[in-house]
């Protein structure tokens, strides 16, 4: 199917059969940032044209490396750096996932390490009294929030309220307002539980952890972009290529790649950091469950319109995903209703 954006007239080509059927969706433009819409109930796109040209096949260049490879390390090794210059996942976060992980945790304790830190402690408050935890209003300090939410539940909250400081900025480079990026990983975080849930119980704090965070990257490589912003929004015009492919292009690594780095700085578990690695392509994980929920959630998150990535991931959904959890279309389209409902009733 090619739709066009109404907005900038570019045209792309998307494959129709991963598309959930019966519904409206929404696809930011990579061309011009702008949302566009695509109605599913009748099959046909809002801004469809019957005629004009079609977008010719392009002939994907080969990956070029730049041409001074002593350039090429310097900078890798610049971008790298960066990694430790990051700011620190609150200690409080850390903490608190650490006494989590202990079955015997003691949640007196839990409680006492959150309210060392009064804008996480604040936070946890309004999050754990959203409409999302069913809680709203009732719950009226830390260790109340303990005795009822659970630790796990509390370990869930705290995690978001942490992230939010250091995913809640805005990002140029990649064209993200201020809180895109925030809700987009909000979205992933939700879907991979809700999926998680389903198909591997087991791994539900890992996935909606491990959602959070998995575009932490972004915020490292956003600089670099800024820099190179023309030559990149050039590159990706004339070659029809995303902002993933532009980063393997003009820094040697992906935003995956460098989020499994931001992983180990925070002495993250290897179980978070190689899937983060390969959300972008499950296929290359040894089919590790949490890479390929990531990538499914990261589809079903652009599908439901949060927040905004233009990473295309709508249209490079990997072969072999879809029937990695047996889906078919009719459960992305109750995933994308399920997440958007999630976001829309947590308080953030
Ligand atoms: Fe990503
Ligand atoms: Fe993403």
């Amino acid at each position: 199917m090619i739709i066009e954006c109404s907005n900038c007239e570019r045209k792309f080509k998307i494959q129709e059969d991963r598309l959930p059927q019966g519904k409206i969706v929404a696809f930011p433009c990579k061309n011009c940032g702008e949302k566009f819409r695509l109605d599913l109930r009748t099959a046909v796109s809002i801004n469809e044209k019957g005629n004009g040209s079609e977008p010719s096949d392009i002939d994907l260049a080969p990956d070029h490396q730049p041409d001074n490879q002593t350039d090429a390390n310097g900078l890798k090794d610049k971008i790298l750096k960066s990694v430790k210059e990051l700011p620190p996942m609150p200690q409080v976060v850390i903490k608190t996932q650490e006494l989590i992980a202990d079955s015997n945790a003691d949640a007196k304790k839990i409680a006492e390490i959150i309210e060392t830190d009064q804008g996480i402690a604040t936070k946890v408050l309004k999050v754990a009294n959203s409409a999302y935890y069913g809680m709203s209003g009732k719950i009226s300090s830390i260790s109340h929030a303990s005795v009822v939410l659970g630790n796990k539940i509390l370990g869930e909250v705290v995690m978001l309220a942490g992230a939010e400081g250091i995913l809640g900025g805005n990002l140029p480079g990649y064209g993200y307002d201020s809180k895109d990026l925030w809700k987009h990983s909000l979205a992933v975080a939700f879907g991979s539980k809700i999926i998680s849930n389903s198909k591997s119980p087991d791994l539900v704090e890992e996935a909606h952890m491990a959602g959070l965070i998995h575009d932490v990257g972004k915020i490292i490589l956003d600089s670099y972009i800024v820099e190179k912003k023309e030559e990149i929004e050039s590159f990706m015009e004339k070659e029809e290529k995303t902002f993933l492919d532009a980063e393997s292009q003009y820094f040697g690594f992906n935003h995956a790649e460098i989020a499994s780095e931001v992983c180990k700085k925070w002495n993250f578990p290897e179980s978070l950091i190689f899937p983060i690695k390969y959300h972008h392509q499950p296929g290359n994980s040894d089919s590790s469950e949490l890479s390929y929920i990531l990538h499914m959630a990261d589809y079903v998150a652009i599908l439901s319109g949060i927040g905004y990535d233009s990473d295309d991931v709508l249209y490079d959904l990997e072969d072999g995903t879809m029937d990695f959890f047996g889906f078919k279309n009719e459960d992305v389209s109750e995933l994308v209703l399920k997440v958007t409902e999630s976001v829309n009733t947590i308080a953030i």
